[in-house]
């Protein structure tokens, strides 16, 4: 099994990382425009694994798609992350163009891959490598949701002083600030959250997982890493062993949810042919609400991609 990571800056170089030391797959090619930093970054990867105890092998090169040829799974982390004062929707010309151009070069050489897309804005750029690559939806699907739950159950974790393996909780909708926190699909393990929890906290929970990502780039400078490595990592996980794990995932929607043409993360169950189904969850009037006003952001900036000139 072959995995392409595109872009060996934080995420990137983060997602090489955990693939190849939980040996996900023995095959892990990370290419970057920059010139020899792609490079090196494998090295340094593979240099570890005497230390960590792993024999996945990781290949650097710069912008050499040949290299990347016969991928089964290729994750785009190419792009500017955020910087302070910048939201996700600001990033969109320059990464379009990107993740573009990358896309097109990955489906000439890997045509049967399944792509994940990491760059920002999150359900804007998978919409942009899914006209791009024009393969079927179940193929080309976005990451955001893994990272968004993850917050929302390391915060829970905290304030209940338990392990955060026993949170387990569901999110939809857009990466961003409109993204929907589910708390009536929210247990700790099997115990309702609204048992546990007062509504104020758990109001706030809510809120600060909301702006989760904007927390980070005050503290750093820069975008999240460790988390949104991992996260697109576990997808790779999902696909290439064929787990038929149940993760929220940024995807085309045909229909469900009464929602069209616009992309948005939904709850599915992903596997070795990319998402095996949707799954639809009754939402209740005030969900469904929430989900509305996601679904706009999203096609709002959908149709600003749509209208540039390319
Ligand atoms: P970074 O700046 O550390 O790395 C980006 C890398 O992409 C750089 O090494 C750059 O040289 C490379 N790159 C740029 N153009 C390229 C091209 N045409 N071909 C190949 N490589 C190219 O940024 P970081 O922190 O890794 O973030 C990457 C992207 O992921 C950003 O757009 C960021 O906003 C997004 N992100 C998304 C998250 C999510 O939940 N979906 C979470 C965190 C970051
Ligand atoms: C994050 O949520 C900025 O999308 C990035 O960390």
């Amino acid at each position: 099994m072959k995995v392409t990571v595109v872009g060996a800056g934080n995420v990137g170089a983060t997602c090489a990382d955990v693939l190849a030391y939980r040996e996900v797959v023995n095959e892990i090619v990370l290419l970057d425009i920059k010139e020899g930093v792609a490079e090196g970054k494998a090295l340094d990867i593979w240099q570890k694994a005497p230390i960590d105890m792993y024999d996945s092998r990781t290949i650097g090169v710069t912008n050499d798609y040949a290299r990347t040829a016969g991928s089964d799974i290729v994750v785009i982390t190419s792009g500017l992350p955020r910087k302070p004062g910048m939201t996700r929707d600001d990033l969109i010309a320059t990464n379009a163009g990107i993740v573009k151009s990358v896309t097109e070069q990955i489906v000439a050489h890997s045509p049967n891959a399944i792509i994940i897309v990491v760059s920002n804005p999150l359900d804007v750029m998978t919409y942009v490598a899914a006209a791009t690559a024009k393969l079927p939806r179940t193929r080309v699907m976005g990451m955001a949701g893994i990272l968004d739950t993850a917050r929302y159950r390391a915060f829970l974790a905290t304030e209940l002083n338990v392990s955060p393996k026993d949170i387990q909780a569901m999110l939809m909708g857009g990466h961003g600030d409109t993204m929907v926190p589910l708390p009536r699909y929210t247990t700790v393990s099997g115990i309702p959250v609204t048992e546990l929890i007062a509504k104020d906290k758990l109001d706030a929970i809510v809120n600060r997982t909301i702006n989760g990502g904007g927390e980070l780039v005050k503290l750093m400078g820069t975008s999240a890493w460790y988390a949104p490595g991992s996260a697109a990592a576990q997808m790779v996980e999902a696909i290439a062993k064929d787990q038929r794990r149940v993760f929220p995932v940024c995807m085309g929607l045909e229909g469900e949810y009464g929602i069209k043409d616009c992309y948005l993360g939904v709850p599915v169950i992903l596997g070795k042919n990319g998402v095996e189904r949707v799954i639809e969850l009754q939402l209740n009037e005030d969900e469904k609400a929430l989900l509305e006003i996601s679904r706009g952001k999203v096609k709002e900036v959908m149709d600003v991609y749509d209208n540039m000139p390319k």
